[in-house]
């Protein structure tokens, strides 16, 4: 089976999970850290090599503010737990996003094992923390402006790749498959850029729900699936 290279998910639901068992939002977010485990384990042994998972987006800092505290204590408690699975199995950890808006004690965590893990080479993860694709390309058009009013890029140079390469994602494969759990036919500001030719795939199964067997009928559906990148079928079909 084709397996993409580049799996992006938008894990969404777990609030609706909580609420439908009379659970507080929280619970929902505790099943999902489960679902991450699950998930990134499944990645790395079918052979995946960037797995990005959309944490928490510039949006959510908007929620009421035990579940914002809920989420960035989980996601601390995350980083220590995980830390003998990501360093033993030879994963890169990655974040895209704000991350100086996150909690100290989550931003000393995360820098210590993105330091700790940097050299490892079997997959990627990298986790959208703060995340929004908006802010990621104003940004990348002004680290561009910059570099143009100091006199060290003239506007004409400024092309697709050179574009790219000043987003956070520089350097990782652009997502071949793009997952949504729990239903929602939105993107929700995430990776704007880098799914411009991404597979969608969005499944019912909220996010604590959707475990290795959901991860396998997505990779099926997209071993199926023709790219076609604008061209016909007939041209894909002979390799041209
Ligand atoms: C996704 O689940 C987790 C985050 C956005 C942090 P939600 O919390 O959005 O769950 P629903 O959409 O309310 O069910
Ligand atoms: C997107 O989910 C963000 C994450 C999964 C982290 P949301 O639940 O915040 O998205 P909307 O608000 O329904 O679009
Ligand atoms: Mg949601």
């Amino acid at each position: 089976m084709r397996v993409p290279e580049h799996v992006a998910i938008i894990m969404d639901g777990n609030g609706r999970w909580a609420q439908a068992r009379g659970l507080a939002r929280l619970a929902g977010h505790e099943a999902g850290a489960e679902s991450v485990r699950e998930i990134a384990r499944a990645c790395r042994e079918s052979g995946v090599r960037a797995l990005t998972l959309y944490s928490f987006s510039t949006e959510n800092w908007s929620r009421p503010g035990d579940e914002v505290a809920g989420l960035m204590a989980l996601l601390a408690r995350f980083l220590v737990q995980e830390r003998r699975e990501i360093l033993d199995h030879g994963i890169r950890l990655n974040a895209i996003g704000q991350t100086d808006r996150l909690p100290a004690p989550v931003r000393a965590a995360l820098t210590e094992l993105m330091t700790a893990s940097r050299h490892n080479q079997q997959m990627v993860l990298t986790l959208a923390l703060s995340y929004g694709g908006r802010a990621e390309i104003v940004e990348a058009a002004r680290k561009l402006a910059r570099k143009a009013a100091a006199g060290r890029l003239r506007p004409d140079q400024i092309d697709e790749a050179s574009f790219a390469a000043e987003l956070s994602t520089a350097g990782l494969p652009e997502p071949d498959l793009l997952i949504r759990t729990s239903g929602e036919l939105r993107l929700s500001n995430f990776l704007l850029w880098q799914l411009a030719y991404a597979e969608l795939y969005v499944t019912d199964v909220p996010w604590p729900d959707f475990r290795r067997p959901q991860l396998e009928a997505a990779f099926q559906q997209f071993g199926g699936r023709e790219r076609r990148f604008g061209k016909t079928g007939a041209q894909i079909a002979e390799g041209r």
